[in-house]
């Protein structure tokens, strides 16, 4: 899956251009591999420009409880504005707003009450990375998110190295494969009914280098930040992927 996650991001008139763009270009049979992550506020919006299609809508994030919370947007209201997963536990939710593991697992636990795919992100920071703690890293965040709950068939986890993500910087493909099948075995080792989750990769993806992610055998797609906010620079990585997996 290729996942659009816009952040802060978007008007009224630009998403409106960015759907009529992708929706007139995006190959048909990709089209419900790939999701898009607007704001909140543009869901409604992304959702009736897109009806007609299959892409999947998500949220960047939910709460992990309805009610009076001030400012906050719940699991069943997402899914209520028709969306089909959420994001949880984005390092920008982590660094910005202190998001720590046990919240995260009480929002997947949302999620799931809600009817939508959670999409878990995890990574490490940069002194972590060079300290040589990154697989530790990795682990606790999955551990601490997921332990004890039923993951379902479809759970997927997003690594987003933080020092990878608007910078350029990226780990080599070959690295991140290896990350990922660590990944993979974490949560199947977790996993109650052997559950290994699709494992998306995301940290300054282009055009010109998600052909060699995408050919990894662990890495199952990606979660891209600024490069998905040019609808054409999107659906050019849209069609290396789609190449790349009907060969
Ligand atoms: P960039 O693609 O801008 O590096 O952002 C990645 C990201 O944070 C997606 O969630």
């Amino acid at each position: 899956m290729i996942i659009a996650n816009w952040k802060a991001n978007g008007s009224l008139l630009s998403n409106q251009k960015w759907c009529k763009f992708f929706i007139e270009n995006c190959p048909k049979e990709i089209i419900s591999n790939i999701g898009i992550a607007p704001s909140a506020l543009h869901i409604g919006q992304i959702k009736k420009l897109l009806e007609s299609s299959d892409v999947k809508i998500g949220i960047q994030d939910i709460d992990a409880e309805g009610g009076p919370r001030t400012g906050s947007i719940c699991g069943e209201m997402a899914a209520d504005t028709g969306c089909d997963f959420t994001l949880i536990g984005h390092s920008e939710r982590r660094i910005l707003f202190k998001e720590k593991n046990v919240l995260l697992k009480q929002k997947i636990e949302s999620a799931y009450q809600a009817n939508l795919q959670p999409i878990l992100c995890i990574g490490e920071t940069l002194e972590e990375n060079e300290q040589g703690n990154t697989m530790d890293i990795l682990k606790s965040q999955i551990e601490e998110a997921i332990s004890n709950i039923t993951i379902k068939e479809g759970f997927t986890v997003a690594y987003e190295p933080v020092w990878a993500i608007g910078t350029g910087n990226t780990p080599k493909p070959n690295d991140i494969n290896v990350i990922h099948e660590f990944i993979k075995d974490v949560v199947q080792s977790q996993s109650l009914d052997d559950v290994v989750p699709s494992v998306l990769y995301g940290g300054s993806i282009h055009e010109s280098n998600s052909e060699d992610f995408f050919t990894e055998k662990n890495i199952d797609g990606g979660l891209i930040g600024g490069a998905s906010l040019d609808a054409k620079e999107f659906l050019k990585i849209v069609n290396i992927y789609s190449r790349l997996i009907t060969q």
